[in-house]
């Protein structure tokens, strides 16, 4: 899918995170050997100054502390100067009053790309939504550095901040617990367990064997973890 001006490279879950530096509102970066150790959420916006975008920066400032507590850093990006950066951030902060939110600061690295280098090397320009512009992209990278999950929006729809949290529970979750998590799945909820090595385990388990295994099928088992025993970064 590479063409020559290198627009269509898509790095795709289970890749290592494409290593770039950058000029950020936060200083100089290496990505992602910076934050190795932690995860982390890096995301792009179409254009600072931008109705739907300010509602998605207050939102992720609000939520600053709940990621911290997940061991996990925000990092954004748009094909913006940081001159721009630095302008919009302090207007957020200074000014814009929105659903409850104000005095937002935004502490986390904005990354300048105006040379588009880091949008087109994380596919986060799609030509068909807009050449100059980067599409809503979030890319889920674990502490080792490796992309978990990519979610795309559009330019005009804004995302869901508490899916965003939510995906990263999840995956901490079947990290920790070596299990998978059903559709809706919210910290408390059962979990799904791997499939049963063999018959007789996969008997075992319809029996109901296991403590709080619950089989729906042979192939379909959940157990319950606590709520308490997961990390919803709201302690
Ligand atoms: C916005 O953030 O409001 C926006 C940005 C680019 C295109 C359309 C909307």
């Amino acid at each position: 899918m590479e063409t020559n001006n290198n627009i269509n490279i898509m790095p795709r879950i289970g890749d290592k995170a494409p290593a770039f530096n950058a000029v950020t509102t936060q200083g100089n970066i290496s990505f992602p050997q910076d934050f190795k150790g932690k995860w982390v959420i890096l995301f792009s916006h179409p254009a600072d100054f931008t109705p739907v975008c300010t509602t998605e920066f207050m939102t992720f400032g609000k939520m600053a502390g709940e990621f911290e507590s997940l061991n996990c850093a925000l990092v954004g990006l748009s094909i913006d100067g940081l001159f721009s950066h630095i302008a919009w951030l302090r207007t957020i902060k200074e000014k814009i009053e929105y659903n409850g939110m104000k005095n937002i600061e935004i502490k986390f690295p904005l990354i300048e790309d105006i040379t588009m280098e880091v949008a087109n090397l994380y596919g986060m320009i799609q030509p068909g939504e807009s050449q100059t512009k980067a599409v809503r992209a979030v890319f889920f990278i674990d502490p080792e550095g490796i992309i978990r999950t990519i979610m795309y929006y559009p330019a005009s729809v804004g995302r869901n901040f508490d899916e965003i949290k939510r995906t990263l529970i999840a995956l901490q979750t079947t990290d920790k617990f070596g299990v998978a998590t059903p559709a809706d799945w919210r910290p408390g909820d059962d979990v799904i367990v791997p499939p049963a090595g063999s018959c007789g385990a996969a008997k075992e388990r319809m029996d109901g064997n296991e403590a709080g295994l619950k089989c729906y099928d042979w192939f379909f088992c959940t157990k319950p973890i606590a709520a308490e025993e997961i990390n919803t970064g709201n302690r």
